[in-house]
């Protein structure tokens, strides 16, 4: 199921607190910052808090702009994006100035915490998610049943870790203030948890005032049937690849990538590379791997189309040469169909030799 772009957005101290422990909210960005971020709100179809935030700094989260909020309108949009909250509890102030400002509010919590809101009267949309809170499933439901194609989170830090920890954030933006808090009972921005391995990618940076606005793309790939954001971002990379092959009548073009767990890119390919006219995408990609590499074993491949599992044109198939390689999960945004091969099947191939296939359509 589709989950929405899910961009982070932050601003911290030098030492990495969200705020201090006053009663009043700490303000970390400057005006041309407060604009930057109100500009990003504007773009976006809904904006995610925490109920901690809600208590703590009680925010209206509207687009300030009047010019902004005619620009929607005149483009078909709501005046104001969607305003969502998460709380498991369901204890919140039904005074508190989220609820009286903007347009449509959303609240998602657990049965329990349902019950409560209602109890309360809370004026905004309750959806229980069950007994726990389960972020895919909200992610889904903002999707299918709201139309949310992009999501702005912006906090607080449980929110963040949990977001970024589940492989489910497809960028953080996130503007370093110089200033620092020095109190070890403020709100950091992430708190502790399994976070992947390896290094983020980092896709701009920018000073706005005297604040340095920083972006990044969690790159680790998901773990078994369950994609991360960084599988799409991956996986739109092995799309792209397939624009580089030559032109050919009686093949598919294809692109594909091959990335370590901990986000690491081990090799990249494409079909008819190298003058080679029937080299295919992850055969390219795999010969330039280390075979001896110990990262295959937990690797992604990444192909456009899924892998082949006959071939007439050399002795092996993709398929042969992934689960040769060690490799055991492959994302891929087609089946392939009958053109050039009938029932080929790869997908179902790779899991009988114990590969974990994950199809995202939507690419
Ligand atoms: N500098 C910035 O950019 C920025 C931005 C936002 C916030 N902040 C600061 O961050 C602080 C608040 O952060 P925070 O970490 O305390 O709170 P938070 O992340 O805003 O909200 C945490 C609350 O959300 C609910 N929740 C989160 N995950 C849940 C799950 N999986 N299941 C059920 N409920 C879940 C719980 O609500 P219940 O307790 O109701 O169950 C939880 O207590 C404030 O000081 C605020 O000023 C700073």
């Amino acid at each position: 199921m589709p989950h929405p772009y899910v961009l982070l957005s932050a601003a911290v101290s030098l030492d990495g607190y969200l705020d201090d422990t006053g009663p009043e909210r700490l303000l970390l960005s400057g005006p041309a910052d407060f604009d930057r971020v109100d500009e990003v709100r504007a773009s976006v179809d809904a904006i995610l808090v925490g109920a901690g935030t809600l208590r703590a700094d009680n925010p209206r989260l509207l687009v300030n702009s009047p010019e902004r909020r005619a620009a929607r309108l005149a483009e078909g949009r709501t005046e104001y994006p969607l305003k969502v909250t998460v709380s498991g509890s369901g204890e919140l102030d039904p005074a508190a100035r989220f609820w009286h400002t903007g347009g449509e509010k959303v609240l998602y919590t657990t049965d329990e915490g349902a019950e409560r809101a209602r109890v309360l009267g809370i004026a905004a949309d309750v959806v229980p998610l069950g007994a726990e809170l389960d972020w895919r499933r909200l992610l889904e439901h903002l999707h299918a049943a709201r139309g949310v194609r992009r999501l702005m989170v912006e906090g607080g830090g449980l929110i963040h870790t949990q977001l970024i920890t589940q492989g489910l954030a497809d960028e953080l933006q996130l503007a370093v203030a110089p200033l620092f808090v020095g109190d070890p009972e403020a709100p950091r921005l992430f708190g502790p948890g399994a976070y992947q391995g390896g290094r983020l990618r980092l896709t701009g940076t920018r000073q706005v005032g005297d604040v340095v606005l920083m972006r990044y793309e969690p790159t680790a790939p998901g773990t078994g049937p369950l994609p991360s954001a960084a599988d799409h971002h991956w996986l739109a990379l092995a799309c792209e690849l397939a624009a580089l092959c030559p032109p050919s009548g009686t093949a598919f073009s294809v692109g594909a990538v091959v990335v370590a767990a901990d986000g690491t890119e081990l090799a990249r390919g494409h079909s008819r590379e190298g003058g080679d006219p029937v080299v295919h995408a992850e055969e390219a990609a795999l010969a330039k791997a280390d075979p001896t590499d110990p990262r295959l074993a937990t690797a992604t491949v990444y192909s456009s189309l899924e892998p082949c599992a006959r071939r007439a044109s050399r002795p092996a198939s993709c398929v042969r040469l992934i689960l040769d390689a060690g490799v055991r999960r492959v994302v891929t945004a087609w089946r392939e169909p009958d053109t050039f091969v009938e029932g080929a099947d790869g997908s179902g191939v790779l899991e009988s030799g114990g590969a974990t296939v994950v199809m995202l359509p939507e690419l």
